[in-house]
């Protein structure tokens, strides 16, 4: 179906698509599941297993769906259809759609969590405990409920008017001032005596920590925090200019995740060894319903201890701007099903917006009034459901398109690509070694 090319859109510069797709990875994954899973799953062992996933599968993952979507032009679904024949790949972009649309919806819940607690700071600094507490009770159904929905308003609103300037502008200044604060509060808590255990603990690997099932939540981690395996890429890189030199954008958005990722862990792994040197009882459950109050006790704890108006001060700058980057990716999460309903349908872009965001917000309601779903359907859609879909986009890139079709995309933005190592480097990845990886690690997990 016809679709006006104001619907489309298309970025308006060679950074708008490098910062939308760094502000897709960086979120909630980096600075509150990444360093919870590191304290709570071995450490320095998790870390370094982490960081092999992000670079040997992630990175050539995200290299092939950002060509994929700028060869088609289109949405998971439609762009696998107009680069193959092939039936069953299009049923692969669906999955991807169905991907966003739950993680999205869980997502919101915790996004609002994060943006509570920025108010929760100013409450508490003017002793306001009733209303602090309400803002802190992550089990208020109706509380989690509201500001789900003021997130998801934001992320409509958003999305209704395309990527503009403002956007990118916002998240220019957002990216410097994030790692900034993190620093801040990574000097701060590495000066207290009581903090060098975690340290060590989070750069020192205890090889034996190491097996199947820590390997399986590194990788889910690392699509998860790439944005990888359910099309988001595949819809940002069709908005993407030919001039764009595609290995160079991947590899400048991997970084900027894993650095992020990285610097949240140093904060956190040591601040929370710091809390319980203190005697702060830190429940640091296994299962995520737990896991999910890690991080939000333990940074209003460190801003508390900081104290006055610099720890509010700190405390307010921090939760906002981990709502933004939060809001960055609810954005590339809903551009996804948005873009599909789009082409596929050619309904109006706002319309779309309003119905599929206000659709996902029925399940984010849902699982606002019962947070232990947020678990499952991380494990169903972000663990299992990520990485099977970077299996299959491998499978489609090694063996249906072919990789040299792939380069030749790449080379409009780069010329020089076919003397280059990557040349040599990425079609092995992208046939062997990501699929085979990617699929043992599933199967291993399960037996
Ligand atoms: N990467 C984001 C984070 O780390 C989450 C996210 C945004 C995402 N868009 C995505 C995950 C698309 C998977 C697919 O918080």
């Amino acid at each position: 179906m016809a679709v006006t090319t104001t619907d489309r859109g298309s970025w308006n510069s060679k950074l708008g698509f490098i910062l939308a797709a760094a502000g897709s990875a960086v979120g909630l994954g980096n600075i509150w599941a990444f360093p919870t899973k590191v304290a709570t799953e071995g450490g320095a062992a998790y870390l370094l297993i982490y960081l092999l996933c992000t670079f040997a599968i992630g990175f050539p993952v995200m290299a092939a769906e950002i060509t994929i979507g700028r060869r088609s032009g289109k949405n998971p679904v439609g762009a696998f259809r107009a680069i193959s024949d092939n039936k069953f790949f299009p049923l692969v972009g669906l999955w991807g759609v169905v991907c966003g649309v739950m993680i999205l919806s869980f997502y919101t819940v915790i996004a609002g969590w994060a943006f509570g607690f920025a108010f929760e700071e100013i409450f508490y600094f003017f002793g306001w405990s009733a209303a602090a507490d309400w803002l802190t009770d992550t089990g208020n159904g109706l509380k989690n409920a509201i500001i789900a929905a003021v997130f998801m308003f934001g992320t409509i609103k958003i999305i209704t008017g395309g990527v503009s300037d403002g956007i990118e502008r916002a998240t220019k200044a957002m990216m410097p001032l994030l790692i900034g604060i993190i620093v801040i509060m990574i000097v701060y808590v590495l000066m207290q005596p009581g903090s060098s255990e975690g340290v060590r603990a989070y750069l020192l690997p205890d090889f034996s920590k190491i097996n199947a099932g820590l390997i399986f939540s590194a990788m889910g981690q690392a699509f998860f925090s790439l944005s990888l395996g359910m099309g988001a890429l595949i819809t940002y890189g069709s908005y993407l200019n030919k001039k764009e030199n595609i290995p160079q954008a991947a590899a400048f958005v991997t970084l900027a995740d894993v650095g992020i990722a990285f610097l949240a862990g140093l904060l956190i792994v040591p601040a929370m060894y710091l809390a319980q040197s203190q005697g702060i009882n830190i429940s640091a459950g296994g299962s995520l319903a737990s896991s999910t109050d890690l991080v939000f006790q333990i940074l209003p704890a460190l801003f508390h201890t900081i104290g006055g108006g610099v720890g509010m001060l700190l405390g307010v700058t921090f939760f906002l701007l981990l709502s933004i980057a939060a809001l960055t990716s609810t954005i590339s999460l809903l551009e996804v099903p948005v873009s599909y309903v789009i082409d596929e349908f050619g309904v109006k872009r706002k319309k779309a917006a309003w119905s599929v965001g206000g659709g996902i917000f029925v399940i984010s309601a849902l699982v606002a009034f019962f947070p232990v779903m947020i678990g499952w359907f991380d494990y169903l859609f972000s663990s299992i459901g990520l990485p099977l879909g970077g299996f299959l986009i491998c499978l489609f890139v090694g063996y249906f398109w072919k990789t040299e079709n792939a380069i030749n995309e790449m080379e409009y933005g780069f010329a020089g690509i076919k003397q280059t190592l990557f040349v040599k480097v990425w079609p092995v990845f992208i046939k062997y070694i990501c699929p085979a990886a990617i699929l043992y690690n599933l199967i291993t997990n399960f037996i």
